[in-house]
């Protein structure tokens, strides 16, 4: 029998990152690994948030190459550039469009009220800028151009994802439907990595000790060594128990990149040191990342490729934001030609 009913449009997601450092291990097993399966279940966005980075300063030579280096990653986790949109927000003229619009739909205590604003006013004391006031609305527009109906955002976003839920409502509101609210998206649970050296403090790429976190881009020798060092504790024994922060957190690892459930894993460890395990660990991270750091050896010296990818990508998202931008300043009022 033919089938009439039209194939129901996939859900969109999207996510932005910005280019400041080489993400970590804990970027990756708490939502990079999980980008590829997610992309053929949806509609996806994932972007360079490079107009971002510039609300604190940056080297001209430095904001370049951190954001191809970025933009060259984003593809080495298997995205398929024909398939999703990857792209660089500078390209796309249109989200510094909607975020001047938004600004307008914005209130001064609301965005005076989030925390990172807070936060980054006192870390940079010596530039408090108006973009990093308006960074909320410039995340907004990324997220409402698209129309996305869902944003992966760790906890430090989400104060930022609600502001965008309420801007959406509020124009919404005022002039006739014109943005899609988007909703956090919940995926499978991904691991949430500790530092190597506090494992009671998440894992993060601004770490000043080195031996703390792991970079995607470490190489196997650097790998191993960071995971022969990480702190555990005096038991000696491989298991998932309270009190045991670092060799939960190398538990945790070990079993998001294998696929060994807890109790596999004190089978597989009884009666062995910590040594054994940690090597084992480090091994399987090593192995978890090769075709990722493969893909990027290989991206990062193809300038032909990337550009094309980028071209591609610029070309897609900008058409898909224009309608939007179109009907948003339709409603607003402005005279079209
Ligand atoms: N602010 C986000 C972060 O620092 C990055 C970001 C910019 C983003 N625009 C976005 C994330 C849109 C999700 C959706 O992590």
């Amino acid at each position: 029998m033919e089938n009439n009913t039209a194939p129901e449009r996939k859900k969109r997601v999207l996510s932005l990152i910005q280019p400041t450092a080489v993400p970590t291990l804990g970027n990756h097993l708490g939502a990079f690994k999980n980008w590829q399966s997610m992309s053929e279940d949806y509609d996806c966005l994932f972007g360079v948030a490079d107009l971002h980075a510039i609300t604190v300063r940056q080297e001209p030579a430095a904001l370049r190459k951190q954001s191809t280096e970025m933009y060259a990653l984003l593809l080495s986790l298997g995205l398929d550039p024909d398939k999703s949109i990857v792209f660089m927000q500078s390209h796309v003229p249109q989200h510094a469009q909607l975020c001047w619009l938004l600004n307008c739909y914005t209130q001064f205590g609301e965005a005076s009220r989030m925390t990172q604003f807070k936060e980054k006013s006192q870390k940079h004391a010596d530039n408090i800028n108006l973009g990093l006031f308006a960074y909320p609305t410039l995340m907004a527009a990324d997220i409402l151009l698209y129309q996305s109906d869902f944003v992966p955002v760790g906890a430090d976003q989400k104060q930022h994802l609600e502001l965008t839920r309420n801007i959406a409502e509020r124009f919404n509101g005022v002039h006739g439907k014109c943005f899609t609210v988007p909703e956090p998206f919940i995926g499978k649970a991904g691991a949430r990595v500790m530092s190597l050296q506090d494992p009671t403090s998440k894992m993060s790429k601004s770490d000043p000790n080195p031996k703390a976190s792991v970079s995607l881009l470490d190489t196997p020798e650097q790998i191993m060594k960071k995971f022969k060092s990480a702190v555990t504790d005096s038991e000696a024994c491989v298991r998932y128990a309270d009190g045991k922060d670092g060799i939960n957190n190398l538990m945790s690892i070990y079993s998001c990149c294998t696929g060994k459930s807890y109790e596999e894993i004190e089978n597989e460890f009884a009666g062995k040191g910590y040594g054994d395990f940690k090597v084992a660990v480090a091994e399987s991270v090593i192995e978890e990342l090769r075709p990722l750091q493969e893909n990027y050896k290989r991206f990062i010296n193809d300038t032909a490729y990337l550009n094309e990818c980028m071209a591609k990508g610029a070309e897609k998202a900008s058409r898909l934001a224009q309608r939007t931008l179109d009907k948003c300043m339709k409603k607003i009022g402005f005279k079209q030609i």
